[in-house]
Order: structure tokens, then C-alpha cells, then sequence
């Protein structure tokens, strides 16, 4: 089994509607899919790197290049988990969580995006909140960091709601234009004043926290 292999395939986290985990070929497929079916307004791009420009095509195979490309790089000591976000069986986007040296750091870095017609229902707070109580409860961080562009409400809406206080500002050039982008942090005692979602944490073993870099790492890197 390539869980049995490659550990952070057990990991999953469940909410009230969502379940979050790694998909299986097939279900990157469908996950390309809700992608190419719009992600975001074409006028605003929500991102840093613009990986939502171009036809629904070009689309698809970036949400597959940069799922396997994350995998393929992982390390104990700098990861990226991108988690696929299932609702009702479906995938209808994903919640990453980055750890730099999170041993020593202590401190993770969020991004996610839902396809159009699953926005505006509370499912990306709900997300967001599956993951940091992974980072909070489970495996000990003490800030979770995001950004969100000036004009992204609902970004900077799922951060508020979950206790971020702003963080300054960044302006990074995206297009080759000068974007705004407010950085948001949550410390772990905005983090425990703030959650309101049931999340159930399963197969987060010792295998899988060496892969988060907090033990025996099971990879060579
Ligand atoms: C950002 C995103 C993940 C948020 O998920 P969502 O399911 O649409 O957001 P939610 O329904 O959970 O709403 C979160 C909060 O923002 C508010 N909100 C949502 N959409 C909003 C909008 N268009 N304008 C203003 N506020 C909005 C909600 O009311 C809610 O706040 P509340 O709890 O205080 O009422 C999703 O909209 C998305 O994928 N957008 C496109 C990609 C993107 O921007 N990714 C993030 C890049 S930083």
C-alpha cells in the first residue's frame, strides 16, 4: 500500500461537511476538473503565482503539475502538505499547510482555494480550521501566518473570523503589476480563544510526524 510507504497518505482530517487527505490519481483528475471550472473572478487574481491564467486546460494540468511537484520535493525539514478538500466525496479544492524547519519554528503558512460554486458557504473557514487544529492541537505550533490580497473579502474574511490579527503589509509584483497584500498571523491563544469546529485528526502516527520533521524522519533528504 503506498500509505504504508510513504505515510502522510493516512493522514485525514474531518470536519462537519468536509473531509481532508491526499487524493488518488483519479481524484487529482476530478480536483483538476473543479479548477478548470473557475477558481475566481478572471478580473481579480487571488494569487502570487497566477497558476489560474490560462484555458481550463492549462488549468488542470497546473493543479496536477504542482500537486505531484509538492509530494515529489517533500522534506522533513521544509513541506508542503496539499491537502485535497472532499465534500461529499467530491474534490472541490485544497487547503495546503507549510512547515519550515517546524521543529524549531513552531509556526506554519496556509493558502487554499475552492472551485466557484462550492465559495460562500462557510467551507473555507471550515477548511482552514481543520487545518490549524492539526498545526495547534496536534503537533504543537505556536503561529499559523496567511495573506490575502487588498479586494480578496473572503480570504481576509475566513482569516478574521478564526482570530488572525493583521500583520503588516507585503508588495509583491504579480503579472508585473504592484499588489497589496495584507499578512495576517493567529498566535495559539487567539487559536484557542477562536475555534468553534469539531475536527477529528486520524493516522497521524510517529511515521507520519517524522515526515512533519518532529521525529525519525522514514525519507532521505
Ligand atoms: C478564499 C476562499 C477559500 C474562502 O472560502 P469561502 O468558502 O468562499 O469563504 P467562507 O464562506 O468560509 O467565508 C469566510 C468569511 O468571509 C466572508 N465572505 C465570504 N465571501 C465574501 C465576499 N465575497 N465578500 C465579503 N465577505 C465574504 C464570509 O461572510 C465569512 O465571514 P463571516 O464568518 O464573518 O460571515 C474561497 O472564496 C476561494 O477559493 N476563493 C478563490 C481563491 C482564493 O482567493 N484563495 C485564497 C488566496 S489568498
Amino acid at each position: 500500500m503506498l500509505a504504508d510507504r510513504f505515510p502522510i497518505y493516512r493522514l485525514r482530517l474531518r470536519t462537519e461537511r468536509l473531509e481532508l487527505r491526499l487524493p488518488d490519481f483519479e481524484e487529482l483528475g476530478e480536483l483538476a476538473e473543479a479548477a478548470a471550472a473557475g477558481v475566481h473572478d478572471p478580473a481579480f487574481m487571488p494569487f502570487g503565482v497566477p497558476w489560474t491564467e490560462g484555458s481550463p486546460d492549462v488549468v488542470a494540468r497546473n493543479v496536477i503539475s504542482w500537486h505531484h511537484r509538492v509530494i515529489g520535493r517533500w522534506d522533513a525539514n521544509s513541506w508542503t502538505f496539499p491537502f485535497t478538500v472532499f465534500c461529499e466525496g467530491e474534490p472541490i479544492g485544497v487547503q495546503d499547510i507549510k512547515g519550515l524547519q517546524f521543529a524549531i519554528t513552531r509556526e506554519v503558512s496556509t493558502g487554499s482555494w475552492i472551485g466557484r460554486a462550492h465559495q460562500g458557504k462557510g467551507l473555507g473557514k471550515e477548511m482552514r480550521a481543520a487545518v490549524l487544529h492539526l498545526a495547534f492541537a496536534e503537533l504543537g505550533a505556536d503561529y499559523a501566518t496567511s495573506g490575502s490580497y487588498e479586494g480578496n473579502d473572503a480570504s481576509a474574511g475566513v482569516s478574521r473570523r478564526l482570530g488572525y490579527r493583521e500583520d503588516g503589509l507585503k508588495f509583491p509584483v504579480v503579472q508585473g503589476v504592484r499588489r497589496t497584500e495584507q499578512r495576517w498571523r493567529l498566535g495559539r491563544a487567539d487559536w484557542e480563544a477562536n475555534h468553534r469546529h469539531e475536527i477529528e485528526v486520524v493516522g497521524l502516527d510517529q511515521d507520519v510526524l517524522g515526515m512533519l520533521g518532529l521525529g525519525p524522519s522514514v525519507l532521505a533528504t
